[in-house]
């Protein structure tokens, strides 16, 4: 078989499926997650077929997140593969690493044993930080009605995704109980690296950002 063929096939029809979404979990998203998870999985010595590919299939049906069927993107993801002709043994992986990166349920962590996975899993996190990730938190928020900011509503640290999924809190509240949090649950060197000014980032936005709301 033809990696290079199977991936285009595959990045195709991900592209298809996802070209309709505009809540941030968008084609642009997994192309991001895609070529970042390249960078740290050619740094970390991670092989870049299986990265390339768990990559692109990363959100296959997260982004319907369906009353917590959380093995609902390994299925679809173990079908692509098998349509693709993607040889087992890959496709056991890559599976193993969408499952690991797309469980987020009741605040438990869940790291990917291999490089490739940990690649995956942080430049998933990349992209909910820096500029891109607070352009994303507020298309979120504003796809669920949510205020930009209420300074008369406390910080509320959720306790889990579904808390926060379902807490009617403002957008601001979520740099606390999530955004402000990831640069120290990135899995490698390569990816710390690359979080840190993007954690620099926001929280230079976040001055600027009350800095005017409290002008006098
Ligand atoms: P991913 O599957 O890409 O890791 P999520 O599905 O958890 O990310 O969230 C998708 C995007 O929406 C992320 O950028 C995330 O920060 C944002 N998001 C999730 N929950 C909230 C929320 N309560 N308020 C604002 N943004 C949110
Ligand atoms: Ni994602």
């Amino acid at each position: 078989m033809n990696w290079k063929e199977t991936i285009q096939a595959i990045e195709k029809s991900v592209k298809d499926k996802f070209s309709r979404e505009a809540t941030g979990h968008d084609w642009h998203h997994i192309d991001r997650v895609r070529k970042n998870a390249l960078i740290i999985a050619e740094k970390e010595g991670g092989d870049l077929i299986i990265t390339e590919l768990a990559a692109l299939l990363h959100d296959i049906d997260d982004h319907k997140f369906n009353g917590g069927d959380w093995e609902a993107g390994t299925r679809k993801a173990k079908q692509i593969l098998e349509e693709h002709q993607v040889p087992e043994q890959a496709s056991i992986h890559i599976c193993q690493i969408i499952g690991k990166v797309s469980f987020k349920g009741a605040n438990v962590l869940s790291v990917p044993d291999s490089i490739e996975g940990k690649s995956v899993q942080d430049a998933d996190r990349l992209d909910a930080i820096g500029a891109i990730g607070i352009a994303r938190a507020f298309a979120y928020g504003g796809n669920k009605n949510r205020m930009i900011y209420d300074p008369t509503e406390e910080i509320v640290l959720h306790e889990s995704r579904e808390d926060y999924f379902n807490a009617g809190s403002h957008t601001i509240n979520h740099f606390y109980e999530k955004l402000l949090l990831l640069k120290d649950t990135m899995n490698t060197p390569t990816g710390k690296q690359m979080a840190a000014s993007r954690h620099a980032f926001m929280e230079q936005f976040l001055k600027q950002f009350y800095d005017e709301w409290d002008t006098k």
